[in-house]
């Protein structure tokens, strides 16, 4: 019988990158060749931060034909000690989001069994959140610029940029993606008391894209106040939507919440399907446990199971994270969660539970 193949760019990146995408792909190798209903390959492309001080580029010049060529990427962090933050990231991940326009990223947060939520008052039933991010404009537009760089009078600027057609297509699809979810409860995160242009369109879109989904029930926060409602009233959350900045703020504030930055998936998705989604843990390249064998690889993981759904392999993704859930329910944790296993020892474990369940 012949399967569903698939090519995979992978993309390991920067330091615990190199840790959790190896991780991932022997877990979703072992998968693979376990239930025998897809076939996989992985492609290495050796972007990152090595890349650059070799080439003085993060990427090849052809790269965004080479990345059009898999169906999907696998990425895992970029950012090296020695490379200014600003160079790493414009020069490989936002390289990709942008001219691909892999416009939505969606972070989904939840608590697993064994792992802890720092919440006094954590939901009765675990967090379960998924916090949908604008990801390819707003603040992170690139538009600005610097003049007059070191004199007392140093003018710089960094310009939100605010599309109809950007705001639009994220609201709707965050409206959508709750509306796909039990509760169906949408909260639009602005700052529109503030910022009184970009993020008033904002609010007006929310309003008009929300009348489109009479079956959602939404409501509106400041992000400032998101922080507090996330801390004291978590069980009031589903579904959020809001800005590249201000998600990638709420964004590690709630996988803390759900126990560690470890665990944290993203997807970056071009709904549109015209070019190929990447897939990457929300962490970056954490130097501080590089080379050590602490990193967590759950959010590499349960990214690659996402992107298995995004291919259409569901019922093999759906398998994958009852298996990651076993291993953590058997206390097979790494140290952000309290644990003493080392990578390799979770890795192991979930292959052992794929090949236990057959
Ligand atoms: P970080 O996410 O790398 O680390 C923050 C803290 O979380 C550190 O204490 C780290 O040890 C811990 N941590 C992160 N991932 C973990 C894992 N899988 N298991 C256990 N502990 C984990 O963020 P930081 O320190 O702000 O940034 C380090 C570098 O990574 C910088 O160069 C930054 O620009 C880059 N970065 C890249 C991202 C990406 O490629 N998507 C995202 C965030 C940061
Ligand atoms: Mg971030």
């Amino acid at each position: 019988m012949t399967v569903p193949s698939y090519r995979i760019g992978s993309i390991p990146g920067d330091g615990i990158g190199l840790e959790v995408i190896s991780a991932a792909i022997e877990v979703v190798r072992k998968l693979s060749s376990t239930l025998k209903t897809f076939s996989i390959e992985f492609t290495d492309l050796p972007w990152g931060s090595d890349y650059w001080k070799k080439t003085g580029s993060y990427v090849p010049e052809d790269y965004l034909e080479t990345y059009r060529k898999f169906d999907a990427s696998l990425f895992g962090s970029v950012g090296a000690p020695d490379v200014p933050d600003h160079v790493s990231l414009w020069g490989l991940l936002l390289a990709i989001r942008s001219p691909l326009q892999l416009f939505a990223n969606v972070r989904p947060v939840r608590t697993f069994p064994g792992t802890k939520s720092p919440l006094a008052n954590p939901p009765p039933e675990g967090i379960d959140w998924v916090l949908v991010r604008e990801n390819s404009e707003g603040e992170y537009s690139g538009h600005g610029g610097r003049s007059h760089v070191g004199q007392p009078w140093e003018v710089a600027t960094e310009v939100a940029i605010f599309t109809r057609v950007g705001v639009v297509r994220i609201l709707r699809f965050a409206f959508e993606t709750a509306q796909s979810r039990p509760r169906k409860h949408l909260t639009v995160v602005s700052k529109s008391n503030s910022l009184r242009n970009g993020l008033v369109l904002w609010d007006e879109v929310a309003a008009e894209v929300a009348r489109d989904f009479p079956d959602v029930t939404w409501d509106k926060t400041l992000v400032d106040a998101m922080t507090i409602r996330m801390v004291n009233n978590p069980h009031t959350i589903d579904t959020i939507v809001g800005t590249n900045l201000h998600m990638d703020i709420l964004s590690d504030l709630a996988a803390s919440l759900a126990g560690s930055i470890g665990i944290a998936a993203s997807s970056n998705l071009d709904p549109t399907r015209k070019n190929p989604s990447m897939f990457e843990p929300v962490h970056g390249s954490a130097f501080d446990i590089t080379g050590k064998g602490l990193a967590n690889p759950l959010g590499a993981i349960w990214s690659a199971a996402d992107m298995l759904t995004w291919l259409g392999e569901a019922p093999a993704a759906d398998h994958l994270m009852e298996c990651v859930k076993a291993v953590c329910r058997a206390g097979i944790l790494t140290a952000d969660l309290g644990g003493n296993a080392k990578t390799q020892d979770v890795v192991n474990a979930i292959c052992e539970e794929i090949e236990h369940r057959g």
